[in-house]
């Protein structure tokens, strides 16, 4: 059992390392100074997401020596501590950071014995950060946040990061049938659609394409914000290769239109 006082010392000191990481990839943003290099897989990484990584791991060596941590940039590395594993995506949403769009995000997670239970998403150039642990509650910039009342799914906004990224992945079906179904959608992409739906300004986010560090956090944030966030299938879960943000009452007609 983890007490409610450790948790709420973990959500601080992932909301400030987030906050703090953030701030540094600001040094980089809409400067000009970007050279952004293709990794093997054929996303872009710059120095920011590097040193915002590296900012990261030192403040989890320095507070939490025993923990695992494991980073998109420089990998996993075990902790004498078992149990304790902090999951890091310096910058999601490199695409975006890279062309001057202020949807990318600092995204951290813990997960305690397995399980997702405190993460920070920051966005940096919007200033907003979004954070939640366990029993706590989740908050958007200090204010508790709470995904929207909306009771009937034709009035719900989807989003969504890259729409073709549905069919290679064997998921057009599903949605196009979710499309069909709600009042509007937008590409609002990557871990900022996530968040929208954890702050009640759109009602569905879904991505085929997912690693757990694109994942981490949002466990905890949807969950306490009144939410789902897991697979296509209604578990709570990061390592799928796929994401889905909700609220719980839309949740049984979402899965049901994915299921066809
Ligand atoms: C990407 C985002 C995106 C997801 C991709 C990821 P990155 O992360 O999380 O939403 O669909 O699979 O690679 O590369 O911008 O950190
Ligand atoms: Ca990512
Ligand atoms: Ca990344």
């Amino acid at each position: 059992m983890v007490s409610s006082v450790d948790l709420r010392n973990y959500l601080d000191f992932a909301a400030q390392t987030a906050y703090e990481a953030g701030r540094l990839t600001l040094g980089y943003f809409r400067t000009g100074t970007m050279r952004p290099e293709l990794k093997p897989d054929d996303t872009p990484v710059t120095d920011a997401d590097r040193e915002a990584e590296k900012l990261i791991r030192a403040r989890i060596e320095a507070r939490y020596p025993g923990h695992a941590v494991v980073g998109e940039e420089y990998g996993a590395e075990e902790g004498t501590d078992a149990g304790r594993r902090w999951i890091v995506d310096p910058i999601d949403g490199t695409k975006a950071f890279v062309r001057g769009i202020p949807f990318y995000g600092v995204l951290i997670g813990l997960e305690i014995e397995g399980r997702c239970e405190v993460g920070a998403a920051y966005f940096p150039a919007l200033d907003e950060m979004i954070c939640a642990a366990t029993g706590q509650g989740c908050y958007c910039n200090g204010r508790r946040s709470k995904v929207a009342g909306t009771e009937a799914l034709e009035r719900g906004i989807l989003s969504f990061t890259d729409a073709t990224s549905f069919d290679e992945h064997g998921r057009e079906e599903a949605f196009r049938r979710l499309l069909s179904a709600v009042g509007g959608s937008r590409g609002w992409s990557d871990a900022y659609g996530h968040a929208l739906v954890a702050t009640g300004r759109v009602e569905l986010m879904l991505d085929p394409v997912m690693n757990p560090w694109d994942c981490a956090p949002f466990p905890p944030i949807l969950r306490e914000a009144g939410g789902y966030f897991g697979d296509w299938s209604g578990n709570e879960t990061i390592y799928s290769g796929e994401a889905l943000s909700t609220t719980t009452t839309l949740l049984p007609e979402v899965l049901r239109l994915i299921q066809g």
